[in-house]
Formats: C-alpha cells, sequence, structure tokens
C-alpha cells in the first residue's frame, strides 16, 4: 500500500463571512495535499468549520436566527468557497456533526475516569472575541479603563464552575517532547515562542463553561459545555472516525502536518498535544503557522470595510492567478499585504508573460509550421540537454521546499526554469530557423515542449485548471500527470490541439 500523507485546515469560526485570509490557509493545504497525491501518496486532506462558542451564539442572535440554521447557512458559505477556490479536501468537518459529538463526549470521558479532568472553579479574564483566557499580566488596561488582550479584545473577570484539564503536569513531557522532536513546530520564530511560554509554566485549562448553552454538552452534567476550543482540536480525529481506531484513524493519524495561522499555534503545539498524550493516542508530525494577510497595509475588518473576498477576485481574475499570487506574494510563514495592483503586476509578469509565453512562443508555431504534431526530438545539442536537465529535475529541486512548506521558494525554482525557456527561445529564435534549417526549428520547439511538461506538471499543485489545460495543449493525456509519468517520455508525431493562451495579461480599465 502507498504511504499516507494527513493535512489538515484550522476549522473556521462561522461567525463571519470566509474572507481571503480564510482562502489562504486553505489553498496552501490544498497545494500541498495535491503535490503529496501527484507524488504517489495516498492522502488525507481535512478541512472544515468550528461552529460551537459564546461568539457564534452571538452571531447568530444578531441575525435573528437561531444558531443551528445561523451555522448551516454560514458553513454552505464557507464550504461553497473551498470548492471555488478549487480546495480539494477529502472531507469537511462540521463540530455539529453527530460523529463529532459522539466523538467530543467519548474522549472527554476517558480522561476523566483517568484523572485528566477535573471540576473547579474558574476566575479569570476571558476575551469572548478571542474565546480564550487570558492571565493578568498578558492583559493591558488601556487609558479609557477598558482591559484588553494581546489582540486587542476586551476582557471580562468571569467567575463560574468549570471543568479543568491539567495541564500542568505535562509541562515537562512537552518540552521533552519539543526537545526530541525539533521539527515539530515551523517556523523557527513560532516554535521559540511555544517553548518560551512552556518555559513560563502552565497552568490547568478551563475547559468547560456554563454561562452559554452553544456547545457541546459535558456528559453528565448537563449545566456544562465543552470549551470551542477544546471541541474544535478534537476535530481532527473525529473526521477520522475516533473513537473507532481502526478504518481511517489506522491509515491517517497521527497527522503529517497541521497547517495553522499564527495566531493559533499555541491551542495546537501545547494545548492539543497534552489533550492526545493524556488520551494515549499518537502525536502529529508537525504544525506549522502561516502568516496574517493585511489589506492595503490595513488589518482586514468588517468595519473598515477592506476585506478582500476571495470569490470576487477568482471571478475577475482566474481561480489560479489567485492561488498563485497568495502563495508567491509572501515567503510561507511570513505576513503579507494583499494589494490589488499587486496582483495585477504578478499576473502580467509572471504568468502572463513568463509562463504563459513560454507556451505562447511554441505552440502556435508547432501548429503553424509542424503540422500540429509534436516534433521528434532530433539531434540535441549541449544547450538542448542543459535546459532539460534543469526541466527535468525541477519536481526534485521543489520537494524539499514543499516539504518545509516553503512554497516560495517551490514556485521560485520552477520560474527559474520558465526564464530559462524563454532565455532559450530567445537564443535559439526557432522562427528564424524555419527555412534555414527546418529540422532544427523542430528540436528547438520539441525541447521546449519538454521543458514545458514538467514545469506544467510540477506547478499542477499550485494552479490546476491553467495546468491542466496547458497539458491538454501539449498531449498529455489527463492520466498521466502524476510526477512518475514524467519518466515516460511524449510520443514523436503526437497531434496537438490547436493552442490558446493560458494566461491573458489584465489591463486595468482607466476610469473615464
Ligand atoms: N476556529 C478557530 C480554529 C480552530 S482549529 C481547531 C479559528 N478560526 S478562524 O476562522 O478565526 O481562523 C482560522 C484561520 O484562518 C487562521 O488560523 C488562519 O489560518 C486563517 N486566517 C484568518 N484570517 C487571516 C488573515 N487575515 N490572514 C491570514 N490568515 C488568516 O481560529
Amino acid at each position: 500500500m502507498s504511504k499516507s500523507f494527513t493535512i489538515t485546515t484550522p476549522i473556521y469560526y462561522v461567525n463571519g463571512a470566509p474572507h481571503i485570509g480564510h482562502a489562504y490557509t486553505s489553498v496552501a493545504a490544498d497545494v500541498m495535499a495535491r503535490w503529496k497525491r501527484m507524488d504517489g501518496y495516498d492522502v488525507f486532506f481535512l478541512t472544515g468549520t468550528d461552529e460551537h462558542g459564546q461568539k457564534v451564539e452571538q452571531a447568530a442572535i444578531a441575525a435573528g436566527t437561531d444558531p443551528q440554521s445561523f451555522v448551516d447557512a454560514v458553513a454552505a458559505d464557507f464550504k461553497a468557497m473551498a470548492i471555488a477556490m478549487n480546495v480539494s479536501f477529502d472531507d469537511f468537518i462540521r463540530t455539529t456533526e453527530p460523529r463529532h459529538l459522539a466523538a467530543c463526549a467519548e474522549l472527554w470521558q476517558r480522561l476523566q475516569r483517568d484523572g485528566h479532568i477535573y471540576l473547579g472553579a474558574y476566575e479569570g479574564w476571558y476575551a469572548t472575541r478571542d474565546e480564550a483566557f487570558y492571565a493578568e499580566d498578558e492583559t493591558v488596561l488601556r487609558p479609557d479603563g477598558v482591559r484588553v488582550a494581546p489582540s486587542g479584545a476586551p476582557v471580562d473577570w468571569v467567575t463560574e464552575p468549570s471543568y479543568f484539564f491539567r495541564l500542568s503536569v505535562w509541562q515537562d513531557r512537552l518540552r521533552a517532547f519539543y526537545d526530541a522532536n525539533p521539527d515539530f513546530i515551523g517556523p523557527a520564530g513560532r516554535r521559540n515562542e511555544v517553548l518560551s511560554f512552556v518555559r513560563q509554566g502552565l497552568k490547568d485549562l478551563s475547559i468547560s463553561r456554563t454561562s452559554f448553552r452553544w456547545g457541546v454538552p459535558v456528559p453528565g452534567d448537563p449545566d456544562h459545555v465543552m470549551y470551542v476550543w477544546w471541541d474544535a482540536l478534537v476535530n481532527y480525529i473525529s473526521a477520522l472516525g475516533y473513537p473507532d481506531q481502526g478504518g481511517a484513524f489506522a491509515r491517517f493519524w497521527p497527522a503529517d502536518l497541521h497547517l495553522v495561522g499564527k495566531e493559533i499555534i499555541r491551542f495546537h503545539a501545547v494545548f492539543w498535544p497534552a489533550f492526545l498524550m493524556a488520551a494515549g493516542i499518537a502525536l502529529p508530525k508537525r504544525v506549522f503557522a502561516n502568516g496574517w494577510w493585511t489589506a492595503d497595509g490595513e488589518k482586514m475588518s468588517k468595519s473598515v470595510g477592506n476585506v478582500v473576498e476571495p470569490r470576487a477576485l477568482a471571478a475577475e481574475f482566474g481561480v489560479d492567478a489567485v492561488r498563485y499570487f497568495l502563495l508567491r506574494e509572501v515567503p510561507f510563514g511570513g505576513d503579507g499585504d494583499f494589494s490589488r495592483a499587486g496582483l495585477i503586476r504578478r499576473l502580467n509578469t509572471e504568468l502572463a508573460n513568463g509562463l504563459g509565453n513560454l507556451a505562447q512562443r511554441t505552440l502556435p508555431q508547432i501548429a503553424r509550421n509542424c503540422g500540429a504534431v509534436l516534433p521528434p526530438a532530433g539531434a540535441r545539442t549541449v544547450e538542448d540537454e542543459a535546459l532539460l536537465a534543469q526541466a527535468n529535475g525541477l519536481v526534485a529541486a521543489m520537494r524539499p521546499s514543499i516539504d518545509r512548506q516553503a512554497l516560495h521558494e517551490a514556485l521560485e525554482e520552477a520560474w527559474k526554469v520558465i526564464r530559462a525557456g524563454n532565455a532559450y527561445i530567445d537564443h535559439h529564435a526557432p522562427w528564424a530557423l524555419k527555412t534555414t534549417d527546418p529540422e532544427r526549428m523542430a528540436t528547438v520547439l520539441r525541447v521546449v515542449v519538454d521543458t514545458l511538461r514538467p514545469v506544467a506538471t510540477a506547478l499542477r499543485p499550485f494552479m490546476p485548471d491553467s495546468m491542466d489545460r496547458m497539458l491538454d495543449q501539449i498531449g498529455v493525456a489527463p492520466d498521466a500527470r502524476d510526477f512518475a509519468s514524467l519518466e515516460t517520455p511524449l510520443a514523436d508525431g503526437l497531434s496537438l490541439p490547436a493552442p490558446q493562451g493560458i494566461f491573458p495579461r489584465f489591463r486595468e480599465a482607466v476610469p473615464a
């Protein structure tokens, strides 16, 4: 059986509409999932929605509806957004589904039975907006008298009976685990942040609430619902059929990669591993945090009105241009700023002029001057071989970057080949060989096709539809587009369909 690869996105809160930040993490995870599938892995790619908690309850009330109808509508919108962005998830978990409720109840009962959960009373600073508690010294009292969390969210002093998870006893084992698994957390800055958080000492974690109803009921104590983060983290195993530890669970757990936003690294790299250790379940292999997007230099917010809607962008520029931009614009793991001008610039220079041109300067010539069939390889020069060696090495050059989540570096590897390909065409000017040396012309055009093929194949995870159109045009069969198929050369004389441009240049309409 082939090797498995399990990758997850965070499950998104349904208290607001999906925006480009949500699309970002999902598209990045999608690239990795598609890459691994093309590299021969049996992939399980999980995404979904986080539907409990006070914020969601409040959002439903504000929308004048009941929580279940509210979450049904917003979850459907998140799913539609993932589909529109071509996110190839294998499962979409919703935390209001029976399978999830059952897994949460079972895990809770086991942990309680084994003494990891106890009933106490909670007092502390709680930010409803973040659904999180903060230590006194993490909060700041603003001059206007409002106490706020590091995120800026106002906090309230809360006292209520609460169940606790004995997080404090896991501190040393967590530290030993981080030491033994230096790649568990990435990037390095986030790892340091987590290590210093754990070094400062871990307090037991309040994991139930009595102040509202919209949550997973605590087994045996109907006054309590589970803390939304406790319930949310369990999604990663409830989707795999937990508490049944055979079947999908046996095949796909532990996860290879939890991809998360930088603001939620603590939940995934501290709390979640501690829950799992307590339950005797294997820990995920890696947690990687992506950075945050601002829009034109400002934090995106509904009140500022600068929220970037991914589907609107995709409708205007094409899904693949948006996917490409998101992953190319910023080193993955760092923060980025979204601007329309930046997107248009990359679309025009890198996609239309760079990659698009490599095909556009070649395929119409084959259609016109080579009878619309793939010309034979012919006798190759040293320069031909050099370009082909670079192109044929592309997947191997990108693979380590993909495995480190350095998606921007993987793209740069592809663009090295694209630039070399365009330089090769400039230099060998096949159009000028048409009358003087048609045989050499044919060889040059074939070298470019043989360069385009690994480039388009390696870029399929990033831009699935456009690269499939490119592979259609060079005669690669739909079932021969994985990495292993690159070993088999294209057949001479293959008839090629009429070429069509893939990335049109975008001209911004100038207001009259
Ligand atoms: N529901 C929790 C996650 C539970 S996971 C067990 C949550 N949801 S969220 O909807 O608020 O955010 C989820 C993720 O969306 C973030 O971690 C991040 O990956 C992504 N982003 C949301 N806004 C973003 C930006 N402005 N920029 C980049 N990514 C951001 O937290």
